[in-house]
Parts: C-alpha cells; structure tokens; sequence
C-alpha cells in the first residue's frame, strides 16, 4: 500500500529554448520596445553575446548594454542597471552570464517594472509586484538561476542577501551549451559543483521537499557527477558541456521549490567577506557540513550515494551516506579545487566572524535537516581550515 500524497507546491519554471544557437530565437519573443542587456565584462570580452546582440538589433529594437557587473553584484551594481533601464524606458530585460549578471538582470526587470524599493523585498515571498518581460541564457553551468525565483546581491559589510519570490522566475530561459564551451578548469569546477550542492541540498531540503523537486535533483546529480571532471579535463567536450548545462538547469528546478540549506549558508560568508567565488565556497564547506548532517539526513544521503556509486546498492543506509561523502569529496578533490580554507587566504582567527556571519544566513538554516548552532559553525569552519 503507498502512503497518502503529502501537500506540497512545485513551480515548473520559466518557458525553455534549449540547443545550439538557441540564445537568438529570444529576439522574436520579447515584446518590442528598447531591450536591457546585463552582462559582465569577462562575458563581453570573450565575445559570447556578440550573435545574440545582433538578433536583438536586427529586430529593431534598440539595445541598452549594462555590461559592468562584477562577480558577487553589489547592491549600487544592481541600482545602476536598473537605473539605465528606466532611463532608456526599457520594455524587457536580458540577463546574459553566470549567475551574477543573471541576478541583476532578474531583480532589475523586477524594480523597474514594479516601482518597488529594494529594500521592502528582501527575503522569501515579499516581491509581490509585476516586472518586465526577461530572457535570462546562462554561459556557465552552475548557479541554474535560470531556473530559480532567488536573486543573491552582496550588501553593507559583505553581508549576501536574496530576494526569494515567484515574481523573479523569468519567462525564458535559453540553453545553449556551445557558450560554455572551452571555460577554464577553475570555473568549470567550481560552478558545477555548486550545481551539484544544489541537487543534494534540494533533496534534503527540510521544510519543502518534494517529490517533483527530488526527481529533478536526482537526474541533476547524475548528469553532473557524470559529466564533471570530464568536462573540466576537455574543456571543448560538447556532450559533457551539455549534461553538465542541463544537470545545472534541473538542479535549480529542484531548489527553486525545495530550497537550499546549510552548504550554502556556511558558504555565504566566505564570498561574502573574501570574496572566494561562490562555488568554490560551496565546495570547501561540503564535506563538512554534509558529515554535521549525516544522521538526520541519513536515508536521502543513502539514496544519493547509489547515483554516484551505483555499486553501494545493498550495503546499510549509513555506510551508504558515508559513501555518497567519499565520492563528492573526490569528485571536489579531482576537479583540482584545493580544499582547504587555508589554501585560499582565510586566517584562522577569522573563523570565530565567519561563524558569527553564517548565522545570519536564516533564510537558508531553516531548509538544513537538522540545527547548525555558531558554535556547530565554528567547528564546522575548523575543520575545513
Ligand atoms: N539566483 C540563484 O538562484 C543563485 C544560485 C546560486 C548562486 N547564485 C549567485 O550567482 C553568483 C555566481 O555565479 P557564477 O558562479 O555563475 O559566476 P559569475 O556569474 O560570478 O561569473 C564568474 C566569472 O566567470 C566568467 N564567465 C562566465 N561565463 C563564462 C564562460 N562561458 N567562459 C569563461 N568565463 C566565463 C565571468 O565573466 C566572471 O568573470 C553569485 O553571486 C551567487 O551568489 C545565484
Ligand atoms: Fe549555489
């Protein structure tokens, strides 16, 4: 006998384009009128958005560029673009990049079209106004903004910050895995490892676990550990790029309904405040946080671990979990990402701030399987330095 369905909600995401060239079919779906085009300076130098941009003009609107986001946006970034859009009386919104121009194009889009001050929206479920039309076509395969209703912008003191609300799902999502081609190993790593945390966080996910959410992340997180150190040793390997895009995009879905928890918490302040970038951060906390979780989410864990090592089936649910630990602390170890705090210029003393930071990181404490206290976050960064 199966057991009675459990309440829950599952926002299926913005409309998709996926495929070679994909990025240019957005042109004939935006309404017309002037286009805000968000992208970063690393982005435009490669010259990813270059045939895109040119889909966009040859629809004859025009095109306003705000190309200036920096990695981790800060707020004065983010009311910068917004300001050009409303300038230009934009009509719809472009994010083109990683997560960090994906970010500012979604809560641009929303401030400009609803009037609302930033400051009033902070936090889950209150951006309740209408935005502008957005296409968001991401270029790495990691963060699955695309996919998700959060906006992460880094505030007074390095302070991260989101916004969490239906309103920032964009409309279009465009995946095209050529524009991921060639990343460089750092990038390629750390981003789908992000991805990867994504995926296991959402299954776990204590309030709003769900079994559409857990499909997601279960397809997610086979793509990735599949696809990963391949597509970080060959960086032009299409198909690895491919299932690493898309395992990126069903990880978001997973988390933009079943959210993400302790991983990212603890990760927060290590970009907030040393601006490490936000999947390496996510890496150097995993194993960590996963083992502090490792009774409470004991059957899900068992249940990843067979994705990842098909060949634990049979054996305990705990030595399952310890297994599906082993196997994602090496994937991190063979991305070639050093694992250590150390390794990346975090002194020692700082821990006891880093600790004191992560707790303000409530929005996503809540979601973790069970209590991360300070002082569970102090040994927790200890045992990562
Ligand atoms: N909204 C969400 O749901 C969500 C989820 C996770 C993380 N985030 C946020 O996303 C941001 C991180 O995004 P990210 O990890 O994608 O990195 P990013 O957008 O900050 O980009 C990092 C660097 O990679 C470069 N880059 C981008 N695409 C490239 C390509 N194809 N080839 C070579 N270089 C390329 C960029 O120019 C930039 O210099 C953080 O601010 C984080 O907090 C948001
Ligand atoms: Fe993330």
């Amino acid at each position: 006998m199966t057991s009675p369905m459990r309440s829950f909600t599952f926002h299926p995401g913005p409309r998709l384009i996926a495929g070679p060239e994909c990025a240019l079919q957005i042109a004939a779906q935006l309404p017309p009128g002037p286009c805000l085009f968000v992208t970063d300076p690393g982005v435009t130098q490669l010259g990813l958005a270059r045939s895109c941009l040119e889909a966009l003009r040859d629809s004859g609107r025009e095109v306003v560029i705000f190309d200036q986001v920096e990695a981790d946006p800060s707020k004065e970034t983010l009311l910068a673009a917004a300001a050009a859009g409303r300038t230009a009386r934009v009509a719809s919104v472009v994010g083109f990049g990683g997560g960090s121009p994906m970010d500012v194009a979604k809560l641009a889009a929303y401030l400009i079209g609803s009037g609302d001050d930033l400051d009033t929206i902070w936090g889950v479920g209150n951006a309740n106004g209408a935005r502008l039309p957005l296409a968001l076509v991401p270029t790495t395969a990691g963060t699955g903004s695309e996919a998700t209703p959060v906006a992460v912008i880094t505030c007074e003191g390095g302070e991260k910050r989101g916004v969490n609300s239906p309103a920032l799902i964009a409309d279009w999502a465009a995946l095209d895995p050529d524009l991921t081609l060639g990343m460089p190993r750092a990038l390629t790593a750390a981003t789908g490892i992000d991805a990867m945390v994504h995926a296991v966080e959402a299954y776990t996910s204590a309030r709003l676990k769900n079994p559409l959410s857990d499909l997601h992340a279960r397809e997610a997180l086979r793509l990735l550990s599949n696809n990963l150190i391949r597509a970080c040793g060959h960086p032009d390997d299409r198909d690895a790029r491919s299932a690493m895009l898309l395992g990126a995009h069903l990880a978001g879905l997973a988390f933009a309904n079943a959210p993400v928890a302790g991983v990212h918490a603890l990760a927060y302040p290590l970009g907030g405040l040393h601006h490490l970038p936000h999947g390496l951060s996510n890496a150097l906390m995993l194993r960590h946080v996963l083992a502090h979780n490792s009774e409470a989410a004991r059957e899900d864990y068992a249940e990843l671990a067979e994705i990842v090592a098909p060949e634990c089936a049979g054996q305990g649910s705990q030595a399952r979990a310890a297994v599906l630990i082993d196997r994602l602390d090496a994937l991190v170890r063979e991305s070639g990402i050093a694992q250590r705090l150390r390794d990346h210029g975090i002194p020692a003393e700082q821990l006891p701030l880093l600790a004191r930071e992560a707790m303000k990181q409530q929005r996503l404490l809540v979601n973790n399987p069970c209590e991360i206290s300070e002082a569970d976050a102090q040994r927790l960064y200890e045992a990562a330095w």
